[in-house]
């Protein structure tokens, strides 16, 4: 097959990053006979300093009329005076909601070589954390109006009912293809948004019988992710509470540098990118951990191009990696070997095998 990518380095680690995930497409294009045509696109701090915009009409353009979109990270220190309007980051939102991805998935997936990395006693650990995050990512409180007037700042959080009702279905199709379980995760003791967001999953939930339903306040849900992670097995929730949560769920499987994620829309044309931000305290200096956004062009290749034995070979060369003991610093342990990120995606690339 030939498919055409959009390639999106960005700011900090970004470009190193995804030079290693290019890197494993290439090698999977040339095990199984498919061409991957790559289109550079800039967006961030680096289309700041090119255009005076995060993302101009063009680069998007350049990304909607891609395949799917590959994303290392945008954002940096340098950045963070500029208007609000014009931050690394707006580029990103822009993107997302100009591609329509209403639906962000984020695996929190202990991988059983790195179960001493968790932050958590090994006894809750060992009851297994094998859950998905499934995050509304085009509205809520990131699309409402932003304005500040003197002293005083607005931020304002919408969802409408159709809105929640196309996130709801993922989340419970989700959970028909997995346990059948799913935790709603809202915060109805308080805002008209999360007592919408919770009648509408009630009434889809009559279609879904086959899934149990449940609902927990973002709270309790904060707690419960680290007391007892066992018991999830879908979350779906609206965008920010998604984005903390995700963040809290990706540490207790070791590090935020191992996570994927995907964002699709009514297309195959998705968005694919690490959950981990641009670390610009650690960019260039060949340290970052390149395995969340390699685990993340595997997603595409199996969500947006159907090509789900291409995405298990690279799931595979990343296990037989932390088998034989190889890690980066964020997840460095006793007796493990420390390698840089080139060397992680060329140890990687070594493994892959076509299935
Ligand atoms: C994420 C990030 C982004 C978000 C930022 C960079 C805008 O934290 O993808 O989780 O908040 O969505
Ligand atoms: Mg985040």
């Amino acid at each position: 097959m030939v498919k055409n990518i959009a390639v999106i380095r960005g700011d900090g680690i970004g470009p190193e990053i995804v030079e290693q995930a290019i890197k494993v497409l290439d090698r999977v294009a040339e095990l199984y006979g498919h061409t991957f045509n790559y289109t550079d696109v800039d967006m961030g701090g680096c289309a700041i300093d090119k255009y005076g915009a995060p993302l101009p009409e063009d680069e998007l353009q350049k990304c909607l009329d891609s395949d799917s979109v590959l994303l290392g990270a945008v954002g940096g220190n340098k950045w963070n005076d500029v208007p609000g309007h014009l931050r690394p980051e707006k580029g990103l939102l822009r993107l997302r909601a100009g591609m329509g991805v209403y639906s962000n998935n984020r695996p929190a997936k202990i991988w059983r070589q790195l179960s001493d990395a968790s932050p958590l006693k090994k006894e809750i650990v060992e009851k297994g954390i094998d859950f998905i995050i499934v995050r509304e990512l085009i509205g809520g409180i990131y699309f409402g109006e932003h304005k500040t007037e003197g002293d005083t700042a607005v931020d304002v959080l919408r969802y409408s009912e159709a809105e929640i009702e196309r996130i709801g279905r993922i989340g419970f199709e989700t959970a028909q293809k997995r346990n059948k379980k799913l935790c709603s995760v809202e915060k109805s003791n308080v805002l008209d948004s999360s007592r919408l967001w919770k009648k509408v999953m009630h009434r889809l939930a009559a279609e879904y019988p086959d899934v149990e339903l449940s609902d927990m306040l973002v709270d309790n849900c904060a707690m419960q992710i680290v007391k007892d992670p066992a018991q999830f097995d879908v979350i779906v929730t609206e965008n920010m509470f998604g984005d903390i949560l995700s963040d809290e769920a990706s540490m207790i499987t070791g590090s935020i540098g191992m996570i994927p994620s995907s964002s699709l829309g009514a297309s195959s044309c998705g968005l694919y990118e690490p959950i981990h931000g641009s670390a610009p305290d650690i960019a260039g200096k060949d340290i970052a951990n390149p395995i969340g956004t390699i685990l993340s062009a595997a997603m595409m290749l199996r969500f947006s191009f159907d090509m789900p034995n291409e995405a298990d070979a690279i799931e595979k060369a990343v296990s037989d990696y932390l088998d034989a003991g190889y890690r980066t610093a964020d997840i460095m342990g006793e007796g493990m070997t420390l390698v840089g990120c080139k060397q992680c995606g060329k140890l990687i690339i070594d493994n892959l095998k076509k299935k």
